[in-house]
């Protein structure tokens, strides 16, 4: 029976009833795709290749010696959870456009590739998006980059030891043209966060029955079919078993110290005393620091970080429609827009974002997020999210603003801001919130298949 991708029962991925196909999908499937694999630390290397044999074979050496399939990682999840077993590290490996041609694939075969954004490549589609000017990003990306190898695990000694090796075995005729070092950052509570304070990570599109399981499912449901971020893998063996993702990478700088100023700024106009002044960076982001929904609560609730909500019923009085978790994701449809989100904090500080100390003690620069994603379609899924949510001041209602965390483009309607949670009454129309984020540069690639990559 081949792969059913359009199934919205979440896989139960070690069922024994599971058919040849599937069962052939997960063992030729790369990691972190289908379940977000452990990255706490995380090098990723940029390569360009130059040599068509030389490629293939450092290509197909990396896949046969340090590659597990997405079964060997669920196998390894399981261990870990019952044992307490450590699991091995994570490698996995994206191509662009233009590497698949530095492959020996002529332009007729990458034409198979059915996404056209990602074989137009991140260069030539900044005007969708307004990203900056090529050259304005920082030069590793204004290369011609072929292949991104990403190295994640728990501790830095396995991911330090296997990137040695990995930019050990480069052949002669390729170059590393760049790397990036990703590090999870935890509050108190032991979540994950991003630099400027806020939980994040915890609302994704999930694929497998035993995730899905654990979690309430009153109001939102977080099971997704397949069709959210596999496709069919067109160069592989056997495209109706092995199936690989696109993957966009975005270097997203953060200005810590504007973004804790304009929090404060807002509370202000906003009149916000005591513990309601948190609301203020809450209307912007969707979720208080600690995760809590502003949509459910007016104030932080502590606890476990809930994903059991929508959007239902308020009208901006509680979140705005500009929120960036109500702009990327609405909830009461585009759920096949949804992409696995698999980013991770970059850059080091001292500070603790979570707390409230002064915004100048804060970075203005040099940390950010390497937003990285996986999609089944770049054009319907991470390129229509930025373009027509994000960018798009008239999203859901008019007057409505950019995402005011990652919204790009000129930034034209005066926006207003409910003054008490759940109250109707909106404040005077304000000029929107300053771009406190700035894209480095990125690419879009292709993760295929473990058939393809030992098969080079
Ligand atoms: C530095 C840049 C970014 C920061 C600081 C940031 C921050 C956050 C935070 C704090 C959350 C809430 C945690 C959660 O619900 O999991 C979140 C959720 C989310 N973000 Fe971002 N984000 C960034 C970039 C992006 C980009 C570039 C996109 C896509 C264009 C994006 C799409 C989403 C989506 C889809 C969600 C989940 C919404 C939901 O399902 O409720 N984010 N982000």
């Amino acid at each position: 029976m081949p792969v059913n991708l359009q199934n919205d029962r979440p896989l139960a991925w070690d069922s024994a009833a599971l058919d040849a196909d599937t069962k052939a999908m997960l063992d030729n499937l790369q990691p972190n795709i289908l379940r977000a694999h452990v990255r706490e630390h995380l090098s990723v290397l940029f390569v360009r290749f130059n040599d068509v044999a030389d490629g293939k074979r450092y290509l197909r050496q990396i896949a046969t010696t340090h590659m597990k399939s997405a079964r060997k990682h669920l196998e390894e999840v399981r261990a870990f959870n019952a044992h307490g077993t450590k699991g091995t590290p994570y490698v996995g490996i994206g191509i662009s456009k233009a590497g698949y041609r530095d492959l020996g694939h002529t332009v007729e075969q990458v034409r198979k590739f059915g996404d056209k954004v990602f074989r137009d490549g991140m260069k030539n589609r900044i005007a969708e998006v307004d990203d900056p000017a090529v050259t304005e990003w920082e030069r590793v990306y204004q290369r011609e980059i072929h292949a991104v190898i990403l190295i994640g695990d728990a501790v830095p000694e396995s991911v330090e030891a296997l990137r040695e090796q990995i930019v050990g075995d480069l052949p002669e005729s390729a170059r590393l043209l760049g790397e990036e070092t990703g590090q999870g950052m935890r509050n108190p509570a032991g979540d994950g966060i991003e630099h400027f304070g806020y939980v994040d990570g915890r609302s994704q599109p999930l694929f497998l029955a035993d995730e899905v399981e654990k979690e309430p499912k009153r109001h939102w449901d977080p099971a997704f079919p397949l069709e959210n971020i596999l496709v069919a893998d067109p160069f592989s063996p056997n495209p109706s078993r092995h199936f690989g993702s696109y993957f966009v990478f975005r270097k997203l700088e953060q200005n810590v110290r504007a973004f804790k100023e304009i929090e404060q700024d807002l509370a202000d106009s906003l009149d916000l005393d005591g513990s309601d002044r948190d609301r203020a960076g809450a209307l912007l982001i969707g979720r208080f620091k600690d995760g809590t929904p502003v949509t459910s609560k007016g104030a932080a609730a502590g606890g476990p970080v809930s994903n059991d909500f929508t959007f239902d019923g308020d009208e901006g009085a509680k979140c705005p429609f500009s929120g960036h978790i109500r702009k990327t994701n609405p909830r009461s449809f585009g759920r096949e827009v949804l992409m696995a989100r698999r980013g991770q904090t970059y850059g080091t500080r001292s500070d603790q974002p979570w707390d409230d100390a002064a915004p100048s003690t804060r970075p203005a620069g040099e940390v950010g997020l390497l937003f990285m994603a996986f999609n089944s379609s770049l054009l319907s899924q991470f390129e229509f999210t930025q373009q027509s949510w994000v960018n798009n001041e008239g999203f859901q209602v008019e007057g409505t603003g950019h995402d005011p965390v990652i919204g790009q483009g000129k930034r034209v309607v005066k926006v207003t801001f409910p003054k008490v949670w759940g109250k109707p009454e909106q404040s005077a129309p304000h000029a929107q919130v300053a771009q406190t984020i700035t894209m480095k540069g990125g690419e879009y690639f292709f993760m295929p298949s473990l058939a393809y990559l030992r098969g080079l």
